[in-house]
C-alpha cells in the first residue's frame, strides 16, 4: 500500500477550548488508485491531508495518536528534514487557489524551473526546457511561447493546470488535490478533473481528491471516503456509494447534487448545522441531524460497520446501515 492512515486523532488548543478536528480517521491509497474525501465544510478533510503532507499548523494543532505510513513507513516518526525531503519529491500537494499559490512576479516557467534547480541541482536552460516539458504534459497550448508569461496572464483553468505542473515536477508518488475545482466553472471544472485523473494513470500515482462535491468525483474515483466530524462514516468503491448510500449522511450528501435532468426541482439540503467541534455531541455526531436516528444514536458511538468485504471493503459507521441501505 502506498498510502495507509491509521487512527489518526489531531486536535486544536485554541482560547475557547480544544476542537476535536480528527478523531480517528483510517484511510488508504495504493498506486495509480484515487481516493475521493468527502464531506461537508469542517468535517476534518484537509486537516488530515495537512498531518498527511506534514504542513499542519503545529501548534494549535496537535497530532495526538495514529500513523501515517507511506510505503512503509511511519512518517510521524521521522524527523522534520527527512519529512522534507519527502515533500515534493514524493508526496505533493494541489490547493485551490492557484492565484495565491503561485508568486505572481515570477514568470510561471521560473517557478516551474526552480523545482529543477532548486531539487536537482539543474542549469537554468536545462530547467527551463522541463518547465515547457511539464507545461505541455499537463496540456497547455503553445507552451514553448507562453513559459515567460505571468501568472495573471493565464485563465483560472490554466492556473490550475500550473498548480498540478508545479505538483508533478519531481514525479511523486502521491498527489493530494485539496478542493482543485472548486475556484472554476462547471465546465472547466470537469476539464481539470479528467486531466488529474489522466495523469494519475499515466504516471500510476496514488490521488487524493478532496471535494465536498459528490458530483464531480464520480468518474475519476475509484472510492470513497466520506467525512462527518472528524470522522469516516462511510467508505466504499465509488459505484456503490451511487447505488445505495449505506449511511443517512451520505444519502443526505447525494440528495443534494444538482441534477441537469431536473431543472428547477428543488435541493435536498441536509438540515441542520455540522457539530461544533469544540463539543461533539454524544453517541453518533450525525443523529441531530439524521432522519432515522433513534435513542441508540444518541448514547453509543458506532463504529465503523463492514457492509461487505470484497474487492474494496465497504463499511458504514451507522447503527441501522442496513435500514439505510435497503430503505
Ligand atoms: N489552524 C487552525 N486553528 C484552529 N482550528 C483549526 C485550524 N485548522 C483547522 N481547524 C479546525 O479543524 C476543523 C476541520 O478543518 P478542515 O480544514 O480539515 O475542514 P475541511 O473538511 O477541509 O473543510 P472545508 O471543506 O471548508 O475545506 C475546522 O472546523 C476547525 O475547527
Ligand atoms: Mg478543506
Amino acid at each position: 500500500m502506498l498510502l495507509e492512515v491509521r487512527d489518526l486523532h489531531v486536535e486544536f488548543h485554541t482560547r475557547d477550548g480544544v476542537a476535536k478536528a480528527v478523531n480517528g480517521v483510517d484511510y488508504s491509497v495504493d498506486a495509480g488508485e484515487t481516493l475521493a474525501v468527502l464531506g461537508e465544510s469542517g468535517s476534518g478533510k484537509s486537516v488530515t491531508a495537512q498531518a498527511v503532507m506534514g504542513i499542519l499548523d503545529i501548534p494549535p494543532g496537535k497530532i495526538t495518536h495514529g500513523e501515517i505510513l507511506f510505503q512503509g513507513q511511519d512518517l510521524l516518526k521521522l524527523k522534520e528534514e527527512e519529512r522534507r525531503k519527502i515533500r515534493g519529491a514524493k508526496m505533493a500537494m494541489v490547493f485551490q487557489d492557484a492565484l495565491s499559490s503561485l508568486n505572481p512576479v515570477l514568470s510561471v516557467g521560473d517557478q516551474l524551473g526552480e523545482m529543477f534547480q532548486v531539487h536537482q541541482g539543474m542549469s537554468r536552460k536545462d530547467s527551463k526546457a522541463k518547465a515547457v516539458e511539464l507545461m505541455d504534459r499537463v496540456r497547455i497550448p503553445a507552451a514553448k511561447e507562453r513559459v515567460g508569461q505571468y501568472p495573471h496572464q493565464f485563465s483560472g483553468g490554466m492556473r490550475q493546470r500550473i498548480m498540478i505542473a508545479m505538483a508533478l515536477a519531481l514525479e511523486p508518488e502521491l498527489i493530494i488535490a485539496d478542493e482543485p475545482t472548486t475556484a472554476l466553472d462547471v465546465t472547466v471544472q470537469a476539464q481539470v478533473m479528467d486531466l488529474l485523473a489522466e495523469l494519475r494513470r499515466e504516471l500510476n500515482m496514488g490521488l487524493i481528491l478532496i471535494t465536498h462535491d459528490l458530483g464531480v468525483v464520480a468518474d475519476v474515483a475509484d472510492k470513497i471516503a466520506v467525512m462527518y466530524a472528524g470522522r469516516i462514516v462511510e467508505h466504499a468503491p465509488v459505484h456503490e456509494i451511487y447505488k445505495a448510500p449505506a449511511h443517512p449522511y451520505t444519502k443526505g450528501l447525494l440528495e443534494s447534487i444538482p441534477r441537469l435532468d431536473q431543472k428547477g426541482q428543488e435541493l435536498y439540503a441536509i438540515k441542520g448545522l455540522p457539530p461544533n467541534l469544540l463539543n461533539i455531541p454524544p453517541g453518533c455526531a450525525f443523529n441531530p441531524r439524521c432522519p432515522l436516528a433513534r435513542d441508540r444514536c444518541r448514547t453509543d458511538v458506532p463504529p465503523l460497520y463492514e457492509v461487505t468485504e470484497s474487492p474494496v471493503p465497504r463499511a458504514s459507521a451507522c447503527h441501522f446501515w442496513k435500514e439505510c441501505l435497503h430503505g
